[in-house]
């Protein structure tokens, strides 16, 4: 099959990513409801979980176990409902054990991220939501790389009201601007939680 060199996101409208330099302030929680959100506008969306450390997506979205198919253009990603209307590769179809840690050195995961990037069959997408793991490591760079050739509309970044997270956002910031990716706006993820014990909002 003849493809120009945008592979196969030619057909992808917007590209997304979802970033944050902490772990577990709703980075896959904020890619999920984005996705059933843009979905619910009648939009065709994708997910691309490159979090190979803790591949969520498919757990959020009730994908269970599922074998990824190949076709001419590559591997077909995982559809959640029969009109198509999302799609969602993760890197948690290919692990053989889930419960399996991966402990892979950089040249691995950014060879896996190169396919990922280029050898989904997404087809028609309005929006593909990139989930990342927390921080500025080989998968963000991996990625950048290979969306080179495509054009990022940007990216969303995810806190938690608490200054260990806020200090953490900053660092984000300055790693989009040193690569160029504008970003589109900043969610403070469970800014209404106060602690159950001692009533405090932000202890730290
Ligand atoms: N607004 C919220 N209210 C309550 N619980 C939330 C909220 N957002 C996220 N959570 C919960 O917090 C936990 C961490 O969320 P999530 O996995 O989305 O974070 P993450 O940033 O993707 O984590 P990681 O860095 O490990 O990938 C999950 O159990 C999720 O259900
Ligand atoms: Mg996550």
């Amino acid at each position: 099959m003849e493809q120009n060199n945008d592979g196969n996101l030619s057909q992808v409208r917007h590209v997304v990513l979802v970033l944050s330099g902490k772990g577990g302030v709703g980075k896959s929680t904020i890619t999920t409801e984005l996705a059933l959100a843009l979905r619910h506008a009648d939009k065709k969306v994708g997910i691309l979980d490159i979090d190979l450390c803790g591949p969520s997506i498919p757990r959020m979205l009730n994908v269970g176990r599922t074998e990824v198919h190949q076709c001419d253009s590559g591997w077909v990603p995982v559809y959640t409902d029969a009109q198509k209307s999302l799609a969602l590769m993760s890197i948690g179809f290919l692990l053989e054990d889930p419960d399996e840690a991966v402990v892979w050195r950089g040249p691995k995961k950014t060879a896996l991220i190169g396919q990922f990037v280029s050898d989904v069959a997404w087809g028609e997408l309005d929006v593909l939501l990139v989930d990342t793991p927390p921080g500025t490591s080989d998968e963000h760079m991996a990625v950048l790389e290979n969306l080179k050739k495509h054009r990022v509309d940007g990216a969303i970044l995810v806190t938690t009201p608490q200054a260990v997270s806020t200090g953490d956002v900053r660092r984000e910031i300055t790693f989009c601007k040193k690569t160029g990716v504008r970003i589109l706006g900043i969610v403070e993820n469970m800014s209404g939680f106060v602690c159950p014990h001692c009533s405090v909002s932000d202890p730290t």
